[in-house]
């Protein structure tokens, strides 16, 4: 078929999306410049961006809060009473046991930019640890090569990035010799992106032969683990469950035998981690039941009535935070795709430069368009068993999205040197401290010296005595 037929039935049905537009500027652009332009146009699902634009895009449906939403409820750091000891005893061995045995992998989304931190390039590439300034890249290739070391297990690791920062992110991997990690375990993919629209619902142009879009939000995932060949490389090594987390969070247990264990002990498909939140409108998605469904609620959704609503205690009813740590099950990844994946859109109000009508390039000073996301936690509801657990967030969570104040990276890195001192100090290290208790030396612990206090019990002849203002790192 010729680029001329191509192009002429491409022309129809854009009129008939009201996506006429995109070939505005047809007849100034070259051979290779249309080739690409009506490959971009092909990979458009005009039935379903009509759908988007009127649900999503011109006026968004207000995302239902259903009456029937009532407080999750969610498994303690620590077992409650005697018999969930035991429980919690059980699943323990049986986490330890599923990792020995390499059926659980490690999948971190790292599809963001370092744009809020004011950092050119790959969030994951961002250094932070205290003492050695290590990237949070490094951290998790370091975690999970200690994993491995400890369980004499294989544990691969997926990497999901977005179309922008894929070749970037590989050559950080590859430069840095996957940081010790075996090159055939480290599974770098891309997530697929979205067009974005102008207030109308116009599908922007990036360029005149370039369609404006974004990457799909980490709910992108599920699909882009089944297109790219990350789920059958996992079925390859018989790996079972996906331990799954955002790049943002230096803290995170990557393979939790507690969480992992009671997941598959409940028998459920896709698990959270929780944290009780500090404030009604701290910056997590809320943990509910919606028709006895576990459901998160980003915060930016999340009525302020609900949001503000107390215990005869004082403490918050809707007091569980979602802190994007889940235990997501192989099998269930590949039932969700294999029924057409479609998880809900969320719209957001961006800045996005873009070609206007007579192709002059536009550098908006404010939002002026629209960019569709879903999000990975909404497949919560489509689980057949959910489980959730609270984890300790001193221990566990200290993300970095901003450069300053809540959630910076110094923040994070304070965390992590007051999270080895509590350690130590629970191996019965002495660390030293100012007289208002804070921490009065830097330390900092490579994973494949302790991923938990336990591990310090038995170095403690390793450790040197730790004077004010040291800087200790111990690997
Ligand atoms: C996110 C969660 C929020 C949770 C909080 C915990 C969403 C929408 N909200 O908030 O419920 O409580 O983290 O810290 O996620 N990412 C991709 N590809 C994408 C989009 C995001 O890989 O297309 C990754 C980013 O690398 C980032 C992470 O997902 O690390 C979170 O994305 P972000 O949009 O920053 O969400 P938050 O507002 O931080």
């Amino acid at each position: 078929m010729t680029t001329q037929k191509t192009f002429e039935d491409t022309k129809k049905l854009l009129k008939k999306h009201n996506q006429s537009h995109l070939l505005a500027f047809w007849e100034q652009l070259n051979t290779a410049e249309r080739q690409n332009l009506l490959a971009q146009i092909r990979q458009l699902d005009l039935a379903k961006i009509d759908d988007w634009v009127a649900n999503f895009v011109k006026e968004p449906i207000s995302a239902e809060i259903s009456t029937e939403l009532v407080p999750a409820r969610s498994y303690g750091p620590a077992g409650a009473d005697a018999e969930q000891k035991r429980k919690y005893g059980k699943a323990v061995d049986l986490g330890k046991g599923l990792i020995r045995k390499s059926k659980v992998a490690a999948l971190v989304v790292a599809g963001g930019q370092g744009t809020r931190l004011g950092f050119d390039g790959p969030k994951g590439n961002f250094p932070v640890s205290p003492a050695k300034n290590k990237t949070l890249f490094q951290i998790f290739a370091e975690f999970v090569a200690a994993v491995s070391e400890k369980y004499q297990a294989v544990c691969p690791c997926y990497i999901m990035t977005s179309p922008l920062n894929y070749a970037e992110t590989t050559e950080v991997f590859r430069s840095n010799d996957y940081y010790g990690l075996n090159e055939k375990d480290v599974f770098i993919f891309r997530q697929g992106t979205l067009p974005n629209f102008d207030f109308d619902g116009k599908i922007l142009l990036a360029d005149k032969a370039d369609i404006a879009c974004s990457p799909d939000g980490h709910g992108g995932t599920l699909k882009a683990l089944c297109e790219t060949g990350a789920i059958d490389d996992m079925k390859r090594r018989g790996v079972e469950f996906i331990s799954y987390w955002q790049v943002d969070n230096p803290l995170v247990n990557l393979f939790d035998p507690l969480f992992i264990g009671l997941h598959a002990l409940d028998e459920a498909e896709m698990s959270s981690k929780a944290l009780i939140k500090t404030r009604p409108k701290e910056k997590v998605g809320n943990f509910c039941l919606v028709d006895g469904k576990v459901t998160v609620i980003e915060y930016s959704d999340f009525p302020d009535d609900l949001a503000e609503k107390r215990n005869p205690d004082g403490s918050l009813v809707f007091q569980l935070g979602s802190i994007a740590i889940h235990i997501i099950n192989r099998a269930f990844v590949e039932r969700l795709n294999s029924g057409g994946l479609s998880l809900p859109l969320h719209r957001a109000i961006k800045r996005i430069p873009h070609i206007d009508r007579k192709g002059g390039r536009v550098e908006p000073a404010g939002p002026n368009g629209i960019k569709l996301e879903s999000f990975v936690f909404d497949a919560l509801p489509l689980a057949s068993k959910s489980i959730i657990l609270q984890t300790v967030r001193s221990e566990e969570f200290s993300p970095i999205k901003n450069a300053t104040g809540v959630d910076s990276v110094e923040k994070a890195k304070q965390m992590m040197i007051d999270r080895a001192a509590g350690w130590l100090e629970s191996a019965g290290v002495t660390v030293p401290r100012k007289p208002d208790g804070s921490v009065d030396c830097l330390i900092e612990i490579a994973p494949g010296f302790a991923m938990g206090p336990d591990d310090i019990k038995a170095k403690l002849n390793q450790i040197p005595q730790i004077k004010p203002k040291d800087k200790l790192y111990l690997a």
